[in-house]
């Protein structure tokens, strides 16, 4: 995607194939720094400490965290119990985001089958190039099915923008190109369908404040940061037509982990009769598990995430703290929608509603 004219993804790998260039997505908007990552360690500490986030992005992350452990390895053969240690302490860095797991568990037995310290490294690399360009597919592919949705509401409504809403940062910051659920809205503003989207600002950290609305604004698409509470009044008052959101994990029965709040938007949604869609690449969807709400580990971040929020002044970056020094904060990173709460799915091999039988209908190898 572009940023002021050139050409970006949230994840490089340098030309000296030795390092793994990030956006630090923790100053966004007000500063603009790449990060270098060179260990695994350092890979951990990008996806702990939420450099870079978003499910699809944490498992290219993880992808190319393979590649590095491949790199980093003191002995070159890769030895077969190095090779497994690192990668569980690499799949443990974040818990909900499936997508982690699945990017490692895709590389290991490459790396493992490769018989020379040269051809693992090629192994690794190649992998890990491919789990990068899958998910740039993956979203362009799913910007190509959902702006249907758009379009037929806008054709229904014959006059004005179609009111969108999303939550968090499911962008092309939060994935490679595109974005999960800012993909249809894209491609609706590429093709000049009239679109205007609702930024929840996501507390704690502000991901839709921050950078959603950053995304929307570089691409020209009309939008208004809204407070997490917002939701139900807008929907109430007509003035949201469609809700698409992303998602961290999604079971195979249609039950989704999205960042905190979601599950509330999804209430009011249904209760107001707008359509609630859910945008993912079939990465991420947990084809093992059949109870979100109580299988899906559920992310506890630190309470200061909560107690200070961040902001610019006059060009500064400064924490603050907003409740009283002495009380304590819970800090829940996720929620679970249930699948009745959601319309239906936006994949890359198109559209279903959110049950086991239409999600394998579209997925019959899984
Ligand atoms: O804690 P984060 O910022 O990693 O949470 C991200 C989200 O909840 C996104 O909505 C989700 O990962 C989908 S990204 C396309």
């Amino acid at each position: 995607m572009f940023v002021d004219g050139k050409e970006m993804r949230p994840i490089w790998l340098d030309a000296d194939q030795r390092t793994v260039k990030v956006i630090d997505q923790r100053l966004l908007p007000h500063d603009f720094i790449i990060m270098d990552l060179r260990t695994p360690d350092e890979t951990i500490y990008a996806i702990q400490e939420m450099v870079v986030r978003g499910a699809p992005l944490i498992g290219a992350t993880a992808a190319y965290g393979v590649y590095l452990i491949v790199v980093d390895a003191p002995d070159p053969a890769v030895p077969e119990d190095y090779l497994t240690a690192e990668s569980e302490r690499l799949k443990a860095a974040r818990p909900t985001a499936v997508n982690l797991a699945w990017a490692v568990d895709r590389m290991v037995p490459k790396i493992r089958a490769a018989k020379t310290p040269e051809a693992k490294r090629a192994a690794a690399l190649a992998a890990a190039e491919e789990i990068v360009e899958l998910e740039a597919d993956n979203c362009r592919r799913i910007g190509e099915h959902g702006v249907s949705l758009i379009q037929e509401i806008q054709d229904r409504k014959q006059g004005g923008p179609v009111n969108l809403l999303t939550h968090c940062n499911a962008g092309w910051l939060a994935c490679v190109e595109y974005g999960t659920a800012t993909a249809p809205m894209y491609v609706a503003h590429e093709q000049g369908i009239e679109i205007h989207v609702w930024v929840d600002e996501t507390r704690p950290l502000n991901q839709g404040a921050r950078l959603t609305a950053w995304e929307l604004g570089k691409a020209g698409i009309p939008h208004t940061v809204v407070t997490d509470n917002a939701g139900g009044h807008l929907m109430q008052h007509g003035l949201v037509d469609l809700v698409i959101t992303g998602t961290d994990r999604t079971t195979y029965t249609g039950d989704v982990a999205n960042k905190i709040g979601t599950y509330l938007k999804a209430l009011a949604a249904k209760d107001n009769d707008i359509p609630f869609y859910v945008a993912l690449p079939s990465t991420t969807f947990d084809w093992t598990l059949a109870d979100g709400v109580h299988d899906i580990p559920i992310e506890e971040r630190n309470p200061d995430e909560v107690r200070y929020i961040q902001g610019s002044d006059g060009g500064t970056l400064r924490n603050v703290l907003v409740p009283p020094e002495g009380s304590p904060a819970g800090n829940y990173a996720f929620d679970v929608t249930p699948a009745r709460l959601v319309t239906g799915f936006i994949t890359e091999r198109g559209i279903c509603r959110a049950t086991a039988a239409d999600i394998q209908r579209l997925f019959p190898e899984k």
